[in-house]
């Protein structure tokens, strides 16, 4: 069975301030993007990893990952995962992965892949823990909802069908839902506190500890 990763890097990390974009800065002592790709790449159970970039990155890419697989991504995050998927050709499952997610435990991957094998997809999430209110006011329940994450596990045929009958106006903050659109059931596993996604100057100290403190 080919089990393919996706790592989507090719936003352009603004909100975090910086010369560089952040899937690039230095975080815990590699380039950020490097840490998500040394634990997909080390996984027992994942045979090749796409990375997709912004045009232009192709040095800094080779810079912090040296030869690997690499696609352009696009102007949205659902163009940039598209792209890989064009990339990387036949595979039976598929895994995408933000690169701002950087300390991705193998765990995680293991249960994603379990949970593939009685489902469509799978994606890991976390409970919320703050009350939720609409903008109106009103409170929203908490029971029931997760903060999903990355990466998300599909089977590629599904995956890519998704991905072909999406309307192009419309835009969608993961591949799940798009996978759901089509009626695919998508199973919820238990994410990880240490996938937080990195998006402001201050979540990269925010990781930083995160990251020490798991390897103490
Ligand atoms: O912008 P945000 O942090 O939500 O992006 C999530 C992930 O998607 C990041 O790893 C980012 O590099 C990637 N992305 C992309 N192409 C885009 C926008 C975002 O690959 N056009």
């Amino acid at each position: 069975m080919k089990t393919v990763a996706i790592l989507v890097a090719a936003g352009s990390g603004t909100r975090a301030g910086g010369s560089v974009p952040k899937q690039f800065a230095p975080l815990a002592g590699k380039p950020m993007l490097k840490h998500g790709f040394d634990a997909l790449t080390s996984h027992p159970e994942v045979d090749a990893v796409y990375v997709v970039i912004g045009a232009g990155q192709e040095e800094a890419l080779r810079a912090a990952l040296g030869d690997v697989p690499f696609a352009i991504g696009g102007a949205t995050r659902r163009e940039s995962v598209a792209s890989g998927l064009a990339a990387l050709g036949e595979a039976d499952r598929v895994l995408i992965h933000d690169a701002a997610r950087p300390f991705l435990p193998r765990a995680v991957i293991d249960r994603l892949l379990a949970a593939l094998e009685a489902h469509d997809g799978a994606i890991p999430g976390l409970p919320v823990a703050d009350t939720l209110v609409a903008a109106s006011g009103a409170s929203v329940p908490r029971d029931g909802l997760v903060r999903v994450q990355t990466p998300q596990a599909f089977r590629y045929a599904g995956i890519a069908r998704a991905h072909a009958a999406w309307p192009g106006d419309q835009e969608a903050t993961d591949d799940a839902q798009m996978l759901r659109a089509l009626g695919m059931d998508v199973a919820i596993v238990e994410g990880s506190p240490m996938l937080e996604k990195i998006t402001h100057p201050a979540d990269f100290a925010a990781a930083e500890a995160r990251h020490g403190a798991a390897m103490r």
